[in-house]
């Protein structure tokens, strides 16, 4: 018994080398988690927040103002946030962070290349409602990942449904006329 013990104990050291000498897998923006959290998930706020509408009492009333970028500025940040994505999509699809997964991960990053491309023609063509309308798939793209490969950890009373969003937006297949026309009951 004892001798086996201490093969073992001699053993150990051997297996932690191995670990050590494997290849560094680089992931430049740190875990998946990190990186959604601190990457992903601002640059696409910054996308679904360009055009949407407020509401404001007046007189006692609702009163829903649309408001969408004004200056060319503006406009060419919403388009920046969505070549960012495009760049998130293939970071997704990188060893990096693809490895182990199913081939359905690469779909999912290839989707999210896609549609970033879409929402960069939305951006670039300045059309407030078509930045809506896409804003919507980019957010069902990110949703179907989440599906499959849920976030370990989610906060307080969130769900995977709503745990990239703010309450009241996007909805993935509205048009801003129909978002601004719910926003009002
Ligand atoms: C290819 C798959 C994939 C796509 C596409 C994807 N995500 Fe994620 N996302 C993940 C995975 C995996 C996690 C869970 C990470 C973990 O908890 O380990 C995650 C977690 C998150 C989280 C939670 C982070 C936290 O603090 O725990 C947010 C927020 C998020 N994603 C936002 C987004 C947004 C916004 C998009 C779309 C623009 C998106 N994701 C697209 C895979 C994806």
């Amino acid at each position: 018994m004892r001798r086996i013990l201490s093969q073992t104990a001699l053993m150990l050291p051997i297996i932690a080398l191995a670990g050590c000498g494997e290849e560094p897998v680089e992931m430049p923006y740190g875990t998946a988690q990190q990186f959604m959290a601190n990457e992903v998930q601002p640059t696409a706020e910054i996308y679904w927040g360009a055009v949407g509408a407020v509401s404001e009492l007046v007189d006692g009333e609702a009163v829903f103002t649309e408001f969408e970028p004004e200056t060319d500025e503006e406009w060419a940040k919403v388009s920046a946030a969505a070549v960012k994505l495009r760049e998130f999509g293939e970071v997704l699809a990188s060893p990096a962070y693809a490895d182990g997964r199913g081939d359905d991960w690469l779909q999912f990053a290839q989707g999210l290349q896609d549609v970033a491309t879409q929402a960069e023609e939305a951006a670039l063509a300045k059309d407030p409602e078509a930045v809506f309308e896409v804003g919507g798939t980019v957010y069902a793209v990110c949703t179907a990942c989440h599906q499959m490969y849920p976030p370990a950890e989610l906060p307080e009373g969130e769900t995977v449904d709503t745990v990239q969003t703010d309450a009241n937006r996007p909805n993935t297949d509205e048009t801003l006329e129909e978002y601004m026309e719910g926003s009002g009951e």
